[in-house]
């Protein structure tokens, strides 16, 4: 039912809610193609009070493009390959006081150190904290335009370079074993990119992103330091509080995000994603 669908934005231009859309129906054409134009124009998609068991939510991504598997294996779920999930519940079916990723607690984009970083991310949330477990987007089209013409205009000439690796040791792990390294070496982005679908130029950092190519190793951490400081007033981002049964997909090419901290001894969240897959990044 195309006409049904609603929409209500949620901060300036950037992101907007959904409304009368059940994501575990079948989708008409007409539906998908007002949900994909409204992902497009405003980069955050919300879409509340639904109920997605692992099949429903691979269907309804598939409508946006094709499904990424992450290379760390132990998020998967067996039968679902495409879904990665993130939970603290342990065996006993109560919260283990064990944070699934702690690199999520940083502003990244996810998949930026693979050459064809992800398009999307859809994250549907089974059970959420009282109170913590937010996710946190920065918009990084308007973060950009806000820069003067001069830094702008700097900035489109340099390039980042990302490397899971280091992102991952920085969180607190040991890093990727050599095999799944040797998959994934660093990769070189562009710190503007390009937002295919509608021209506008983004920056495009994140967690991820640790040197600047060709510039000292502390002038190029400052300065990336000091753009995702400016990305990240509040002005540019949108808080997602989660309820139980909430779906958000944002735009990996023109965002940033990250989740705050919850009691995780004392507060289950199960959140589960899809990874819609990228391109190759085209410089802005
Ligand atoms: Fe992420």
């Amino acid at each position: 039912m195309a006409g049904a669908v609603q929409f209500r934005p949620l901060n300036g231009d950037f992101g907007v809610e959904a409304l009368g859309v059940d994501a575990s129906a079948p989708l008409d054409e007409s539906t998908a193609d007002a949900l994909r134009t409204a992902f497009e124009r405003h980069r955050v998609l919300v879409l509340r009070g639904q109920r997605l068991p692992p099949a429903a939510h691979v269907a309804f991504s598939r409508h946006f493009g094709e499904l990424e598997i992450h290379v760390l294996d132990e998020y998967h779920k067996a039968e679902y390959p495409e879904i990665f999930e993130l939970s603290n519940i342990g065996r006993d079916g109560m919260p283990n006081a064990v944070h699934p990723d702690l690199g999520t607690l940083f502003w990244h984009t996810d998949a930026s150190w693979q050459a064809a970083p992800a398009l999307a991310t859809l994250l549907y949330a089974e059970q959420v904290p009282r109170d913590g477990g937010h996710t946190l987007f920065a918009d990084m089209i308007g973060a950009y335009e806000a820069f003067g013409e001069a830094e702008r205009e700097r900035f489109r000439g340099l390039a980042v370079v990302h490397d899971l690796h280091v992102s991952r040791q920085k969180a607190g792990y040991a890093g990727m074993t050599p095999a799944q390294r040797g998959k994934r070496p660093p990769v070189v982005q562009p710190l503007v990119r390009i937002h295919p679908p509608t021209g506008r130029k983004a920056l495009f950092l994140g967690s991820h992103g640790q040197a600047i190519r060709g510039m000292d190793e502390l002038a190029g951490r400052g300065l990336i330091e000091r753009i995702m400081s400016h990305a990240v007033e509040p002005r540019f981002v949108y808080e997602h509080v989660w309820r139980p049964g909430d779906l958000v997909m944002w735009d990996n090419r023109a965002t940033m995000h990250r989740a705050t901290e919850y009691d995780t001894a004392t507060e289950p969240r199960v959140v589960r994603r899809t990874v819609i897959r990228g391109e190759t990044v085209v410089p802005g």
